[in-house]
């Protein structure tokens, strides 16, 4: 049984949690109320369903079954109208010094995303052929913090979750991993995500000798 690293995509690999914000935000004004960055947290790592749910509650609102999936595919053209402009120079920087030293020694890795998007992300970036396996919004049922799409993404690296190693940058997400007995590593604001095993502010603080203790070390 081998070690396997899982990356999520949104606010891990490419920043389009900006994006997100943006385009629900604009969803949130247009139905007449607002939301702070903080509560957007919550949102993070959140299926796009589940998104809505949350808003609709903070905005103390309901609507009809056909109008929230109008408000949901609104969100998505608006969302992908960013994601258009998107090439590889968006890949957040450490990233690729990471993917390349894992591919050079045979570590699988896969993309475990919440993203219904995640294919179309990759292609723009060119990333589409990198990863071993790619699972994304499209192959689960359940919503982070369900583990379901990082136990998917192991049992496509045929590994033991035990043996997987998580990047994640919401807060549903390193609970997902945790909830898997993965190990989570969090990126992004230590206070908020100090449930991770292990938190660096973005991938350039992420040196190869962690990857390599990471790799000799069980949770
Ligand atoms: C996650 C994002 O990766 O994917 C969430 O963090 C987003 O903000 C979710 O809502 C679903 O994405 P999409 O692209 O299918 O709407
Ligand atoms: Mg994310």
């Amino acid at each position: 049984n081998h070690k396997a690293f899982i990356f999520d995509l949104d606010g891990v690999i490419v920043d389009t949690a900006k994006f997100h914000f943006l385009a629900w935000r604009k969803l949130a004004n247009d139905l007449g109320f607002d939301f702070t960055e903080e509560q957007n947290e919550q949102l993070k790592g959140v299926s796009r369903v589940e998104s809505l749910k949350k808003i609709l509650k903070w905005g103390d609102m309901k609507l009809s079954e056909k109008e929230f999936n109008r408000q949901m595919a609104l969100k998505n053209e608006n969302y992908l109208s960013y994601v258009d402009e998107m090439d590889n120079a968006e890949i957040l920087p450490g990233v690729p010094k990471v993917l390349d030293y894992l591919k050079e020694n045979d570590i699988p890795f896969a993309l475990g995303s919440a993203s219904k998007n995640a294919r179309t992300i990759l292609k723009k970036i060119d990333l589409d052929d990198k990863f071993d396996a790619i699972v994304d919004g499209t192959d689960v049922s359940k919503a982070k913090p369900d583990p379901e799409v990082f136990l998917i993404a192991a049992e496509k690296l045929n590994t033991k979750p035990e043996n997987c190693v998580v990047f994640e940058d919401s807060v549903a997400g390193v609970q997902a991993a945790n909830i898997g007995k993965m190990i989570s590593v969090g990126i992004g604001d230590k206070k908020v995500l100090q449930e991770a095993d292990y938190v660096f502010t973005d991938f350039t603080e992420i040196e190869i000798e962690f990857i390599e203790k990471l790799l000799r070390n069980e949770k």
